[in-house]
């Protein structure tokens, strides 16, 4: 790999000196390459033209530097091929340049130096030797770096303790020291009333924590502490400190850490450029606060903005503004807010941004710039960064006024009419941090720009790690996002993004622009068809620069590569402009980085392209229903509905404009272990455990042994309204569980966590039933059939499975028709009288018309917004009759024919007496082999039997993943309930798949008949 990397940049080199000539500038550019090419498979990032200055305060801007997150670990320096380059080494080091790791080249030679020795010097045509030279330079490691990674491992494991300990002392100090109380109830009484009133002791406390646990580092990296002493609200913090925590008990609480800090103090003697400074505070900012609560860290979405990111939108901002209002962000009367701050990036770019014109700069910086950050660590980050940098821009520290320590969300004074009250929640108050935010508030704010936080495990109701409510802003979301929106998800609106949208759109008021960098589902999602409506009219003017890695949406993208942020949600820039008078209609600019693109591509084309005036859009013109991007054009919305979700529990049979009146959600048990058995036995069990523990908990809710089984939310309500419970028989029924794979299932609406409409489609005799995949399912959209209770993962997690029920049965236990007189009239109008259709023909057909290749290609994008609509094709008969044989091998394949499968057993030599042969459960399509365990194996399986595929694996695959024996998750069925052993199933999987084969080969039959239609025989009638 090497050696062609190697040559790959010699031929580089003939290229440009054919075409270019022998100019640094030109040649340069082929080892820059090299170089670049070298670093990223190890984990490192090339930056070009790196700038430090050197502690004789020598600014000098080296050609190239190799970072390992955001620390230089190696220097490059090219010169011209007729410069001499032993000269040009003495003139660099005399400048100061780092001896420590650094590759001086000409095109001709290359010269390493590392720990402040010469190493080595090679020609550069010489492959091995050159191969070796870098080898050497990327193999560098300061001892510093080493400690300090050392140290942040050891940081993990001893921070614990430690934390444990700090909580303690801060308990007991609450307990006991009167001056720690009255200074603790009046910071938190402030609190409360500024950054917002669900403040807690207990986030007091953990602030304290932060701030003693970051106070050295701060400290040992600005070396001048004062910086950091003089912020208001650390010297809040500090007194409160003072009350309980110095001298012996400080230092020995702290002693455990002492190698993280002496780590911290090696490697912050190191940095010596104000750049580097500000990378380390982002280390700091990310990686002490991902060890210190990573739920927290996720909850508040921090994570620094890449700098391509923050500079595209500060030139955007500014572009817009001169565009829109004849005046730059510079200007007087521009006054800007970064409500989201983090490390203060934002403002430090701006800081950046108006370093030519000084004057305006110190008016800005003191009246005009206002950052809002709710956690105390990024607070403090963001004030030394900000503070830091105006110093290194100006030669002159001022303190920076317009930081405010408060929760942007619930700051809703600023928002005027909007907020609901109009005096300002901080009249009475006096102290600094609340006199800033009244002052902000006081402000007309023309700009907003940042980076809303984005909360991962929101997503997941089980890491429980939600945002809480913000009663204004999510008031106003009902009152206009949601009103407007057709959704049915409609809580997925409220997110973090769509609060901040709203919020920044009040606050704006009239005029102003907005720039924001958020997850880019609000622009994709049929759920936000309400927000897109409604900023369309709150604005003039919007811009989306679509930067994608969205890796639910397309499963082939990976977060860490693709994505800009490294996370699984697809992120997009959005910026929008508000113009008096100008509401309704606005015009909508769209721009999308290339699906498959690298982040590193994605950063390096965001910084080349530099702002919106260089960006190239399309204009996008919304559809009906408010659709920006995927849109289809075709008859999607002349097809008859399948389900209408809107109506289908409504009383008048009349309203049911759909073919099939019931639907429901897969059952969702939460505790599938408890839930659903093999065997029957096994699991009835495992019931009567439940049932036990549950009672007893019941009657005493301290009962020692409660925790022995799977609680959640919705049992621990059951027990809390004295729900009693008793193990019955009739309720243990076969389940769908997996594609070809039923289980035993205890079918209870306490039991299981959510039934959802099931209670009335199953458990009182056979009821033939259509199951496809949710519009947001994440996995390729399938159809099937079951007689069954059908797990909501019938298909794996990330894709729910949606059922409707050819009966349901009333309160009484009556089965009635699920499919709508309404339907039946649709057909009949459609095909006529004498086609003497009757609904089981229409089930039938439905089922047909799900399985077409061609209906799920030409509908692809309306299958991932909505449920199916079904097109009514000219020859209903032929369509019936596929869809009665898919019905009658889907939901009778246990007595589908078995395939001729060819049986090996060849006893496996390595087998011990009396054990079972090792389980394999594997598929290899290309050959049509099965191999189930050592010892045998199927074969002479028809390859086309894997192309029957739902989800993400084939049906034989489902059969095979379901039968492997897997270590529970829940301890007590780990110890107790652990009894499934494939070779008491072994016959049985045999048989099993010899059916499926069956099943498969016929259903890509049909598909295959369907595709192979020519094209009238699905023109609709008009
Ligand atoms: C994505 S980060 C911003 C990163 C920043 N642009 C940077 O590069 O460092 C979001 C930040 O917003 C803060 N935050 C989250 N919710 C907030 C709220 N309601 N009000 C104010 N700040 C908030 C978080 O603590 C976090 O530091």
């Amino acid at each position: 790999m090497s050696q062609q990397l190697i040559n790959a940049y010699l031929n580089e080199l003939a290229t440009l000196r054919r075409i270019g000539g022998t100019t640094e500038g030109v040649t340069s550019e082929a080892f820059k390459d090299l170089l670049k090419a070298w670093a990223r498979p190890l984990g490192f990032t090339f930056i070009p033209k790196h700038a430090f200055t050197t502690t004789a305060k020598v600014f000098n801007i080296v050609d190239g530097a190799i970072m390992l997150e955001r620390f230089p670990i190696g220097y490059w320096e090219a010169k011209d091929e007729d410069d001499d380059l032993d000269v040009e080494i003495e003139k660099k080091f005399r400048r100061g340049y780092p001896k420590s790791n650094i590759i001086f080249e000409d095109t001709h030679r290359a010269v390493l130096w590392q720990h402040g020795k010469f190493v080595m010097d090679c020609a550069v045509t010489d492959g091995p030797e050159l191969g070796k030279l870098l080898d050497i330079f990327f193999g560098y490691e300061r001892e510093e770096t080493t400690n300090f990674k050392k140290a942040v491992a050891q940081f993990k494991v001893d921070l614990p303790p430690i934390l444990d300990i700090l909580r303690q002392q801060i308990d007991a100090a609450q307990a006991d020291v009167p001056a720690f109380q009255s200074a603790a109830a009046a910071f938190l009484k402030q609190a409360r009333e500024t950054i917002n009133p669900s403040v807690t002791a207990e986030d007091v406390r953990e602030m304290l924590i932060q701030h003693i646990l970051t106070e050295n580092i701060f400290a040992k990296v600005f070396g001048d502490d004062e910086f950091h002493r003089k912020n208001n609200v650390a010297k809040a913090l500090y007194a409160l400190e003072d009350t309980f925590f110095s001298g012996d008990v400080r230092r020995r609480t702290l002693s455990k850490l002492s190698t993280y800090y002496a780590a911290i103090e090696s490697a912050s003697a190191l940095i010596t450029s104000h750049s580097e400074k500000q990378g380390f505070l982002k280390a700091i900012y990310e990686g002490f606060y991902k060890v210190y609560n990573a739920k927290a860290a996720d909850r508040l979405g921090v994570v620094y903005t890449p700098n391509e990111i923050v500079r595209f939108m500060v030139e955007s901002a500014d572009w817009l503004c001169e565009k829109h209002f004849k005046k730059n962000l510079i200007d007087r009367d521009v006054e800007i807010l970064d409500p989201a701050t983090g490390t203060g990036t934002f403002i430090v770019e701006l800081l950046e941004h108006f370093s030519g014109q000084p004057e305006k700069l110190k008016h800005k910086y003191a009246e005009e710039l206002h950052a809002n950050e709710v956690a105390i660590l990024p607070y403090y980050v963001a004030n030394l960064n900000i503070e830091a940098t105006y110093n290194a821009i100006t030669g002159s520290y001022a303190e920076f006024p317009g930081l405010c320590f408060v929760d942007t969300l619930d700051n809703v004074a600023a928002l005027g009419i909007f907020s609901g009250h109009q005096y300002d929640l901080l009249g009475g108050m006096s102290d600094e941090n609340a006199d800033r935010v009244k002052r902000q508030n006081s402000r007309k704010i023309s700009v907003i720009i940042g980076n809303p936080p984005y909360n991962a495990w929101q997503e997941n109701y089980n890491q429980n790690n939600a945002n809480r409510p913000y009663a204004r802003v999510d008031q106003r979301i009902g009152a206009t996002y949601i009103k407007e929106g057709t959704a049915q998800n409609k809580n997925s609106v409220y997110d973090m993004y769509t609060r901040f949208v709203r919020w920044a759109s009040d606050r704006v008021k009239d005029e102003g622009v907005i720039a924001f960098i958020i997850g880019r589902k609000p622009f994709a999602k049929a759920a936000y068809d309400g927000f897109r409506k409604v900023i369309a009219r709150e604005f003039a003017e919007i811009w989306v620069f679509d930067l994608g890695g969205d890796v639910r949406d397309n499963p082939k993208l990976s977060g860490t590569k693709n994505n800009v942020f490294g996370i699984q949600t697809g992120v997009a820039m959005v910026f929008l402009v508000k113009k008096k008078g100008k509401s309704g209609g606005a015009i909508i600019r769209y721009a999308r980085r290339p699906e498959m693109e690298t982040a590193e591509d994605k950063l390096a084309a965001v910084s080349a392209i530099g702002g919106l005036g260089n960006l190239a859009v399309e204009t996008i013109q919304p559809d009906r229903k408010d659709d920006w991007l995927n849109l289809s054009d075709n008859d999607w919305d002349s097809l008859v509905p399948l389900v209408d979700p809107g109506v289908s529990l409504a009383r008048t049979t009349a309203q049911h404009k759909a073919v099939f009146r019931l639907m429901s959600n897969g059952l969702k048990t939460q505790r599938d272990e408890w839930a659903y058995d093999v065997s029957k036995d096994c699991l009835a069990a495992k019931v009567r455990q439940m049932v036990d523990i549950y009672e007893a908990t019941r009657r005493d809710p301290t009962f020692a042994d409660r925790e022995t089984i799977k609680w959640d939310a919705e049992l621990d309500r059951h027990r809390a309204a004295n729900v009693s419970k008793a193990f019955t028989p009739d309720a243990v029924i076969e389940s769908a569980y997996r594609p070809f794979t039923k289980r035993w299932l205890y079918f209870d609406t306490h039991f299981n966590g959510r039934t959802y409409q099931l209670p009335s489609m199953f458990g009182r005799g056979p009821n033939p039933t259509l199951i496809f995949s949710d519009p947001f399912a994440q996995k390729p959209w399938m159809a099937l059939s079951v007689d069954g209770v059908p797990d909501l993962h019938l298909v794996g997690a990330a894709a729910a499975a949606i059922c409707t029920s050819r009966f349901r049965f009333n309160k009484e236990g009556d089965r009635l028709d699920n499919i709508t007189d309404w339907a039946l009239t649709q057909f009949t109008d459609r095909y006529g009288k004498a086609a003497a259709i009757s609904k089981d023909d229409i089930f039938a057909y439905v089922y047909a018309v799900l399985h077409d290749p061609v209906y799920r290609e030409t509908y692809a994008l309306n299958l991932k917004r909505e449920f199916p609509r079904i097109p009514l094709y000219p020859d209903f008969g032929k369509w019936r009759v596929w869809g009665q044989a898919l019905l009658d091998l889907h939901i009778g394949y246990e007595t589908a024919a078995p395939a001729p499968v060819i049986r090996t057993d060849t006893r496996d030599p390595k087998r011990a007496e009396g054990t079972t042969p090792v389980v394999k459960l594997k598929s290899d399509a290309d050959n049509g082999i099965v191999v189930l365990d050592a010892d045998t194996q199927l074969s002479g399986i028809p390859t086309q039997a894997w192309r029957y595929r739902l989800g993400n694996r084939s049906a034989i695959d489902w059969v095979l993943d379901q039968h492997k024996e897997k270590t529970p998750k829940d301890p007590t069925i780990r110890e107790k309930f652990n009894t499934y052993r494939f070779a008491d199933y072994k016959e049985t999987v045999v048989d099993l798949l010899a059916r499926v084969v069956t099943v498969s080969v016929e259903t890509v039959a049909i598909t295959d008949a369907m595709a192979a239609l020519p094209a009238g025989a699905r023109e609709q009638k008009t």
